[in-house]
């Protein structure tokens, strides 16, 4: 058989590159000789992903909840691998901004629409049951969507709206603020007021962890890079409607259908908020209680004030 001329030129531009590193190219092609054609299965690790579900119980619809809280982190994950690229830039790019925005921005519309997997696809009945088997873990300990908020804002908005107004901008380190942090507010015990075991794991965990994110997001979280693009005179509507979508999907729409699924879980019967370990998830949960908002310049005060009412989502429709 004939080496085409093409194939040659390919040759010595290998034998270059290895030669350049000192390596024998000889040797690399035994190992390219040698080597099995790569398959689907191995590529994407599916033997390894197919058996990562193991239900606590024997209830059927168990695996339906678990196998939906590993696609909603890995989605998470999708979201993080924008923001980080989005942080990671020295100098920030418009387009590349705007872009990966977008991005995170389908991501979190795909998890607000099929959250219905979640409100309609499993037995109450079994939920009920298989769900006292879990206690304390709970999504709350997601610490992906801790990050992502981190990302996504300044620190300051992410501490609990009653005691924001104690910190003056510039004047307090994350580690104080940290104290204040809103989602201690879903993590109470409705019998004695303390905090529950699931936030106390989750902080031995994940607190110095997420502290250090913060800490070294100060100046790349994406609230700075807007104002930076905003300093630097450039026309900002397509990123400013990107930034309101992520708002409103994260903080609105993908929370009001979670809160759909406690709503249909676990609502009703009082005996059922047992289920949760006994949080006030229904003071804490809705968005108009949160009032999270990464980025409270690009509202109206008449917007924020209805924050998580459904008119928000009818008018702008998460775009
Ligand atoms: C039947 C389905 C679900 C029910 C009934 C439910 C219920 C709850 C409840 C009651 C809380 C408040 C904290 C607590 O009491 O533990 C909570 C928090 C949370 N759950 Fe779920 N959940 C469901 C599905 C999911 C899924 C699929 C995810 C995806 C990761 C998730 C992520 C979260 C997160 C991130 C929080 C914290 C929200 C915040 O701090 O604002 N949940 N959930």
């Amino acid at each position: 058989m004939e080496i085409s001329d093409d194939i040659l030129s390919r040759i010595k531009q290998l034998q270059k590159k290895y030669s350049a590193m000192g390596q024998d190219l000889s040797s690399y092609l035994d190992g390219l000789l040698h080597a099995d054609f790569l398959t689907y299965w191995d590529y994407i690790h599916l033997d390894t992903l197919l058996s990562l579900q193991t239900p606590r119980t024997s209830f059927p619809d168990e695996e339906i909840f678990i196998m939906y809280h590993q696609i909603t982190e890995l989605y998470f994950k999708l979201s993080l691998h924008e923001l980080k690229q989005i942080a990671a830039q020295e100098n920030p790019d418009l387009a590349f901004t705007t872009k990966r925005i977008q991005r995170v921005n389908r991501y979190f519309m795909n998890l607000t629409h099929s959250f219905e997997v979640m409100v309609d696809g499993m037995e109450r009945e079994q939920f009920l049951q298989f769900r006292m088997s879990l206690l304390p873990a709970s999504g709350f300990q997601s610490a992906q969507y801790r990050m992502i908020e981190i990302f996504a804002t300044d620190f300051i908005n992410l501490v609990d709206k009653d005691h924001r107004a104690n910190f003056e901008e510039g004047k307090h380190s994350i580690e104080e603020m940290f104290k204040f942090i809103y989602w201690q507010a879903g993590a109470t015990e409705l019998a004695t007021g303390k905090k529950t075991l699931t936030l106390d794991q989750f902080e031995e965990k994940y607190s110095k962890q997420l502290i250090d994110l913060a800490e070294s997001n100060v100046k790349g979280n994406l609230l700075m890079i807007f104002l930076k693009l905003e300093a630097s005179g450039a026309e900002l509507g397509e990123l400013k409607a990107a930034l309101r979508g992520l708002d409103l999907l994260v903080n609105v729409n993908w929370p009001l259908s979670h809160y759909k699924s406690a709503v249909r879980y676990l609502q009703k019967d009082p005996e059922d908020i047992k289920a949760t370990g006994g949080t006030n998830w229904q003071k804490y949960l809705p968005p108009r209680f949160q009032k999270r908002i990464f980025y409270p310049t690009l509202w109206t005060e008449q917007e924020k004030n209805d924050w998580g009412k459904a008119w928000v989502d009818d008018v702008l429709g998460g775009k």
